[in-house]
């Protein structure tokens, strides 16, 4: 039998999703969605991940479920074609976790590089909750109840798909080949991989206030982008430019296209040309901005709208969900048969252990 293509990805709804999930995500999965090279598809909300270092704060993923929703929606992602579910409402997730757990050492969770660097970052030094601490064994659950042969997601996920390979590479050797051991697709645009807040920052995170969501107006998208970041050295038109961290141009290398030049910016063929005209001197930073807002305004018009669409039938979206819930949850559920199976845990579906105590204790 040929082995099935399964993709699994998801994101926690900690805020509406911005252009940095876009190309460093959402794109691609639109993309591989509309492959037809994957024989099942699975994209979740993660709010009990989200809950995990939010717990005081329930309303705000409440409210941010139905928000990534809709950025999914917007975005192209296709419930007919992909099962959009929501993680909590999976029950089977915290029960394969549970056995999980047994699998992963402390040291090993400590030496988790994303565990550690969010540890540094929410100060969590000794109070961290158990719950956050484990949430890589949770993730692994995630992504092996659902047999995901691919995961994109970026970078940061690294070494969270590494520690599911190795529950998995440890399950099979104890309990015999049950689970998948999955891959990570990571973004192939180098400068998709994480793009920068539009101050330049390195990451854009709704506490620095350096994003373009995906469900901004048009004039937010614009008045972001005539105060982003450039080259603080390039004062007058005339004075040469520098390409390096200057964020206009990593936006550019991430969205543009030869076509918007056409399009837009007539007097050059490519964004090479642009640039070595910027690097010469002679190129003001605002046309360059203005430039960057036409294409980004082209890329982000069409999500605009049918995300309007969307929130017309806000029931409909949850009833969406519903049912992606419902399909998750078979699928999460023979999985966790399986498992049980493996374990040696199903004592009522196996007729031959029940005949086999009953000859044992009356021979
Ligand atoms: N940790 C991911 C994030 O922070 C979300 C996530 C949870 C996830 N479970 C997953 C991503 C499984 C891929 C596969 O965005």
């Amino acid at each position: 039998m040929k082995k099935e293509k399964v993709i699994l990805t998801g994101d926690r709804p900690t805020g509406r999703l911005h252009i940095g999930h876009y190309v460093g995500s959402l794109k691609r999965r639109v993309e591989l969605q509309n492959s037809g090279q994957y024989d099942k598809i699975f994209i979740f909300i993660a709010d009990a991940q989200a809950l995990t270092d939010n717990i005081e704060n329930p309303e705000k993923v409440r409210q941010n479920v139905i928000e990534v929703a809709l950025d999914y929606l917007s975005c192209g992602l296709d419930p007919t074609k992909s099962t959009i579910f929501i993680q909590s409402q999976i029950p089977e997730l915290c029960e394969l976790s549970f056995y999980y757990m047994d699998l992963v050492s402390v040291s090993r969770l400590q030496r988790n590089p994303t565990v550690k660097t969010e540890i540094q970052m929410r100060n969590f030094e000794s109070s961290i909750p158990v719950g956050f601490f484990t949430y890589p064994i949770s993730q692994a659950a995630d992504i092996t109840a659902f047999k995901a042969t691919t995961v994109p997601a970026g970078e940061d996920q690294e070494p969270m798909l590494e520690q599911a390979r190795e529950i998995v590479r440890r399950f099979n050797y104890i309990y015999g080949e049950t689970l998948v051991e999955p891959e990570i697709l990571l973004p192939t645009n180098q400068v998709c991989l994480r793009l920068p807040g539009t101050d330049g920052k390195a990451k854009m995170s709704k506490s620095l206030g350096n994003c373009i969501y995906l469900s901004d107006s048009a004039d937010e998208v614009e008045k972001r982008v005539k105060s982003m970041f450039t080259d603080p050295t390039h004062l007058r038109v005339q004075d040469p430019g520098k390409l390096e961290g200057n964020t206009v141009f990593t936006y550019l290398d991430a969205f543009s296209k030869p076509e918007h030049f056409g399009l837009y910016l007539p007097e050059y063929n490519n964004l090479q040309e642009l640039k070595e005209h910027y690097q010469r001197g002679g190129l003001g930073d605002m046309k360059v901005k203005k430039f960057l807002n036409s294409v980004l305004q082209e890329e982000l018009e069409p999500i605009r709208n049918r995300r309007k669409e969307f929130e017309k039938d806000i029931p409909a979206v949850y009833d969406m969900l519903k049912t992606g819930c419902e399909k998750a949850r078979e699928t999460a559920s023979a999985t966790l048969d399986e498992v049980r199976r493996a374990m040696k845990i199903n004592y009522f579906d196996d007729m031959d252990l029940i005949a086999e105590q009953a000859k044992r204790f009356n021979q």
